[in-house]
């Protein structure tokens, strides 16, 4: 995975918890204190970063890759403006283009293993979201990314864990529901 990932998650546990618990995570899992954003590193690691932050925190992985989601929206909305908001303007748009932008984000990182998204079932309010990814246990994350783009265009917007890998498929899939807020 790219450094950039365990980057935001460094990024993320300073801003939340101080330096001093990022100090403990890298102690406990052998990390470095900071990453090559362009760099690769093990998948592993980016798992045992996330693990660390639960035992230190007392809570369940869900929770931390829930939470990290919503906070990656954030940090590539701010870190690739350009490319972020190329991918559209508002919920449904932006949904549809995630794999472009992933395209797009692969042109600079050409060892990324991209998500892939499509939509089914779509009708007013709501579709079937399918997530495929060549990583086991990243889909907590998924709800915390969709959460991130509700808010960042104000829709309020929730998802439910449909079926998927656990069950013996090749991919996810998450009943989406989203609606606009009115005064916006
Ligand atoms: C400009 C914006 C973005 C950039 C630069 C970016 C970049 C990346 C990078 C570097 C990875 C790590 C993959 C690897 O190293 O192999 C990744 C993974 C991922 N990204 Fe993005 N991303 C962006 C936006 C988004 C958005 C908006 C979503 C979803 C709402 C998203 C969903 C994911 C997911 C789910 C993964 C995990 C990979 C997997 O499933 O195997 N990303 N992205």
């Amino acid at each position: 995975m790219y450094g950039l990932v365990n980057q935001a998650i460094r990024d993320m546990v300073v801003e939340r918890f101080g330096v001093e618990t990022w100090g403990d995570i890298c102690a406990l899992t052998g990390a470095d204190e900071l990453f090559l954003t362009m760099g690769q590193y093990p998948d592993e690691l980016t798992f045992s970063l996330i693990e660390s932050l639960c035992k230190l925190q007392g809570c369940e992985s869900d929770v931390v890759l829930q939470n990290f989601g919503e906070y990656w929206i954030d940090y590539v909305a701010k870190n690739y403006q350009e490319l972020f908001a190329m991918a559209g303007g508002d919920f449904v748009t932006f949904v549809k283009n995630l794999n472009s932008l992933h395209t797009r984000v692969a042109q600079m990182m050409p060892e990324l293993q991209a998500p892939g998204f499509s939509i089914s079932d779509a009708q007013e309010g709501r579709f079937v979201l399918h997530y495929y990814s060549q990583r086991d246990g990243m889909q907590p994350m998924i709800i915390g990314l969709f959460r991130g783009l509700g808010r960042r265009f104000a829709t309020a917007v929730s998802l439910t864990y449909l079926e998927g890998k656990t069950e013996g498929l090749d991919h996810d899939c998450f009943q989406v529901e989203y609606s606009r807020h009115e005064d916006d």
